[in-house]
């Protein structure tokens, strides 16, 4: 078993490596949430990575329920105006017989507020951020449930029809089909609440659905929490029968996360919590270890046969082989360094490199107190969100044809990140509508 092995799919379909760039939201669409020309160069640029798998940024189902302002979004109402972006997009990201699969999403009660005042969840249970970022939720009806499941299954359509290799379903990180799953956002006593099966039926409707629009030879993903790391949240154990019962609805993967905004543990960040009293404390072992999900994936595994990505850490070729090897995952989900090197798989994979770089280690506000390891909780959080957007600053340069720059500061890239997002909520809301 080794890096460079093919994965064959259940569907039939096979990749060419163990590796996959993991779901990063681009936030480089226009006011009219179209792909366009950024999302071609950007994509470009990961195909001639030797990379198995790119699965794109969360692409929303609903423009109200945007997960941030520059998200594409693919509606039934506008969809052909932005098809033949949508195709160029697939013909950009499947060269070098890579795979492009499109992450589809509903923000559902993490849609900012900005967006929607007030957002659809399984139930009306507000996220415990403090200030006005995020309204209260309001539950979904029934009928507005079969709605949904049309959406994810409408936008599936769309990425087959443009050329897009594979769909994942995005129901991790507290967005809303990660919000279904967890017994404390989820209060419903429907058949869409309650018990584990219940809470998943969202995740089995949507699967069959895609599968009997699509058919059997398409590959489609389910991304999910390991667990949400919040007391009353989704268990570990709970994961374990929710993964079974998505393996049974007919996937191809499954890719294992885990945590929410309230608890962003899908970035290593154990410090960073908004809920620290509810935080479920990891043990310092499984924090410590390269890829801080692999365990969970274990238990997973230990129940199923799909084949698992685990995302989350992987860093070191040693890591990844050890992984595969031991038959843990059989694919590799790799995020952030892939925002400033397109290029570092090639590199691990042709032996130049045993390493990927880790840049979140080095990204600070300064020394000692202004640290990520700084005694106050500000100064962790300030680090936390300015290293997000370092990462979306890099993704944004090689969307515009600009190469990354590691020497930008964090301070900078969280000012200039903040100026553009608000400069973008600002397009939303006048429905701009130019392309580029
Ligand atoms: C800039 C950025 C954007 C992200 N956007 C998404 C997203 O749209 N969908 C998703 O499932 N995860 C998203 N993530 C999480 C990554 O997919 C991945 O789970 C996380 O970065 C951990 O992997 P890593 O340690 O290899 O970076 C994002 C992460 C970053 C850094």
């Amino acid at each position: 078993m080794n890096l460079k092995d093919k994965v064959l799919l259940p569907c039939g379909k096979s990749i060419k490596n163990r590796i996959c760039k993991a779901a990063m939201t681009e936030r480089i669409a226009r006011a009219d949430n179209f792909a366009n020309q950024k999302h071609l160069k950007l994509y470009r640029t990961w195909s001639e990575g030797e990379i198995g798998v790119l699965l794109t940024g969360n692409v929303q189902i609903d423009r109200n329920h945007l997960e941030g302002p520059a998200n594409v979004c693919i509606e039934e109402n506008t969809y052909k105006e932005q098809l033949p972006f949508l195709k160029k997009w697939a013909e950009e990201g499947t060269r070098n017989n890579t795979h492009l699969w499109m992450q589809v999403s509903h923000a559902g009660r993490q849609t900012p507020g900005e967006i929607n005042t007030s957002p659809k969840a399984p139930s009306s249970v507000p996220l415990k951020i403090p200030g006005k970022k995020f309204g209260k939720p309001k539950a979904l009806t029934p009928t507005e449930i079969k709605e949904i499941i049309k959406k994810f299954t409408f936008v599936a359509k769309v990425a087959r029809e443009s050329g897009f290799t594979g769909v994942q379903i995005h129901s991790a990180h507290g967005y809303l089909l990660s919000e279904f799953l967890s017994p404390d956002i989820n209060l419903r006593n429907d058949e869409w609440g309650g018990s584990i099966e219940n809470r998943t039926r969202i995740h089995v409707e949507i699967i069959k659905s895609i599968r009997q629009e699509l058919g059997s030879d398409f590959p489609i993903s389910v991304k999910m929490n390991s667990a949400d790391f919040q007391k009353g949240g989704l268990t570990p154990e709970e994961a374990v029968v929710a993964a079974k019962i998505i393996e049974s609805a007919g996937v191809d993967n499954i890719e294992v996360s885990g945590g929410t905004y309230e608890q962003p543990k899908l970035l290593g960040l154990d410090k960073v919590s908004v809920q620290p009293k509810r935080s479920e404390i990891r043990k310092n072992s499984t924090i410590a270890r390269e890829a801080y999900f692999l365990k969970y994936a274990e238990d997973i595994k230990k129940h199923t046969t799909v084949p698992l990505m685990v995302t989350g850490g992987f860093r070191t070729k040693e890591g990844m082989e050890r992984a595969i090897k031991s038959r843990a995952c059989e694919i590799i989900g790799v995020g952030r360094p892939l925002c400033a090197n397109p290029f570092a798989i090639k590199d691990l994979l042709e032996g130049k490199i045993d390493h990927l770089p880790s840049y979140e280690k080095t990204l600070s506000l300064g020394p000692g107190p202004l640290s990520p390891s700084s005694p106050f909780r500000l100064i962790q959080a300030l680090n936390a969100f300015g290293a997000q957007a370092w990462f979306y600053q890099q993704i944004k340069r090689m969307g515009n044809n600009k190469t990354p720059n590691l020497k930008m500061g964090l301070f900078s890239a969280f000012r200039r990140d903040a100026r553009e997002d608000k400069e973008a909520f600002r397009k939303l809301k006048n429905k701009t509508t130019t392309h580029t």
